[in-house]
Order: structure tokens, then sequence, then C-alpha cells
């Protein structure tokens, strides 16, 4: 697989909001690395505390776009609210089932991972961005 770089393209013009989608995409990357160069019996426990911080990660910073996007009165939050959740939830099962055994981190798994990222920063995040206007400092 390959790398996510961030670039000015996925800005959502709040600085703080741009850090933490960096340090999110610095996880997958990691994950990536974890592919790449593991050997089967550890790939499970590496996995599963990859996907793990993965998961934790998205769970704060999924909580401070939302008190942002109400800052914002942003009108479509409930939808976006709902994509975080289920981005929760299926990293949460992917996680159970790795460890579990009855799932291993493959290309495709990744794949899955890496396109809702992209999606999910240059589409939805895109939209409370244009929202907001370009100017709107972060509202920490
Ligand atoms: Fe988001």
């Amino acid at each position: 697989m390959s790398h996510i770089e961030w670039d000015e393209s996925f800005s959502v013009h709040n600085r703080e909001i741009d850090e933490q989608h960096k340090k999110w995409i610095a996880i997958y990357n990691n994950i990536d690395d974890v592919m790449a160069g593991t050997d089967t019996s550890s790939l499970t426990a590496i996995t599963s505390k990859s996907l793990t911080e993965m998961h934790d990660y998205a769970l704060d910073h999924f909580k401070f776009e939302e008190k942002y996007l109400e800052q914002l009165n942003y009108p479509e939050l409930v939808e976006h609210r709902r994509l975080h959740r289920d981005f929760e939830n299926q990293i949460y099962n992917y996680t159970r089932e790795i460890t579990d055994g009855r799932l291993i981190l493959n290309t495709s798994l990744l794949k899955i991972i890496k396109n809702w990222l992209l999606e999910h920063i240059l589409t939805e995040d895109k939209k409370y961005s244009t929202f907001a206007g370009e100017d709107i400092p972060s509202q920490r």
C-alpha cells in the first residue's frame, strides 16, 4: 500500500483540526508500515494495538470536531456525527475480529480504512470548511 501524504488540499482551514488530521493520517501510515514489515506471528498483536490507537484517537478528534461544528451551527451536524459513529463502530469491530483471530490485516482492509479517511477529510470535512469560510480561526 502507500502512505497518505497530507498537503494543503486537505486543509479545513482550522489549524487545530488540520493538526489532528495529520496525526490521524500518521496513525494510518503507521498501520501501513506494520503491514509492510511484520511477520504474521506478531501481526495480530501489533495490528490490534494500532487499530485501537486509531479508534481512540478518532474518538478524541471527533469529539473536538463536533464541538467546533456545534459552535459553527453547522446544519449537517447530525449527518456528520453519524459518519463519525459509523467509523468508530467499524474500527472497533475490525479490532475485535482481529483480536479474535477472525480477521487478518490485509491490503483490502487497509484500503477500506485509507479510502474512508480520504473520503471523509476531502469530502465531508471540506463541506464544513466551505460552510465556515476560509478565515474562521480555531475556536478552542
Ligand atoms: Fe469529520
